[in-house]
């Protein structure tokens, strides 16, 4: 009997014992848990006066050192603003905060001058193009190609589809492959695309910029021609196309321009540089000059209506 009694007992020390210490480690547990919390950059943005949902998207988008940076700055919805374009690249995240403060831009038009890197003056800082990236490769004003640079395999367009001497006008293989099928397509329409200019020398684009010099200075002659090196021409995916019998000024008005600004990129081609984005591309309107990019590419920069500097940018770079 009394070793039952004693038992008893024993059994509700142990309960109460094990109840105790359940109720330590959950108390430990929580107090861990919030002191864990109260180490987060989500817990100190909030803290330093951001919304709940904004402090949990910040904490997710951005790296220890920027969210430091944010944290010792003023409360803004830059930041967010910035990630949240849908070209941001994380790497010039400091570069875009400044250029948003001397520019006072808004975030697309900071995003795209900074990813553009036409947030810069022309030609400074320039760097040799990556030719291994072949019709992805970018020529623009901050990125060139050396003067010895030759496309690989380059073809002789036809007399059937170009202006100038026999044999002077070429292209690369898969520039011209395109262009053909670019052609029969338009031909079938009723219209009939001549190449009046296409793979250029680096000497030749010497002598081209150079005459626009002389007659336009050099001003005008940037906006309308590239420098050599900085000719996209040198690297035999371009090519300058006119309806036959049309000229700079009236093949803009025709029905086969037309065509080729809604067509072009089914082919793989853009308009490289055109009407509304002078100051990303750095040249003047021209409808003219289309650049062969490839189909996925051609057709994204068509349909999201942006430049291929920016193309360039965000994907391929
Ligand atoms: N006209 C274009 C910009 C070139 O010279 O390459
Ligand atoms: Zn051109």
């Amino acid at each position: 009997m009394e070793g039952k009694k004693h038992n008893h007992k024993g059994l509700v020390i142990a309960i109460i014992l094990i109840a105790l210490i359940s109720m330590g480690t959950y108390s430990f547990i929580k107090i861990k848990a919030k002191l864990d919390y109260e180490k987060t950059y989500e817990y100190k943005l909030i803290n330093k006066g951001y919304q709940e949902s904004d402090a949990s998207k910040l904490a997710k988008i951005f790296k220890d050192t920027e969210l430091e940076y944010i944290l010792n700055n003023e409360i803004s919805d830059v930041y967010l603003n910035i990630a949240n374009d849908k070209y941001f690249i994380y790497d010039q995240f400091y570069d875009y905060l400044n250029y948003k403060q001397e520019s006072d831009k808004d975030i697309r038009e900071v995003v795209e001058r900074v990813n553009t890197k036409t947030n810069k003056a022309y030609y400074e800082d320039s760097t040799p193009t990556d030719v291994s990236k072949k019709e992805l490769m970018l020529v623009n004003k901050y990125t060139y190609l050396d003067e010895t640079y030759e496309p690989e395999e380059l073809v002789t367009i036809p007399p059937t589809y170009s202006y100038g001497e026999i044999g002077s006008q070429k292209a690369t293989q898969s520039t011209y492959d395109a262009f053909l099928d670019m052609w029969r397509a338009s031909h079938e329409q009723g219209y009939y695309l001549m190449v009046n200019s296409s793979y250029r020398t680096h000497e030749k684009q010497q002598a081209v910029y150079n005459d626009y010099k002389k007659s336009y200075g050099t001003t005008y002659a940037d906006s309308i021609a590239a420098r050599p090196g900085y000719s996209e021409h040198q690297t035999g995916y371009t090519l300058d196309i006119f309806e036959q019998g049309t000229s700079q000024k009236t093949f803009p008005q025709t029905d086969s321009y037309k065509w080729l600004v809604e067509n072009a990129h089914k082919y793989g081609f853009i308009q490289r540089y055109p009407e509304d984005k002078e100051e990303i591309t750095g040249y003047n309107f021209e409808s003219w000059h289309y650049r062969y990019v490839g189909v996925e590419a051609a057709t994204y920069i068509y349909e999201n209506n942006i430049t291929f500097d920016e193309y360039y940018a965000y994907f391929v770079k």
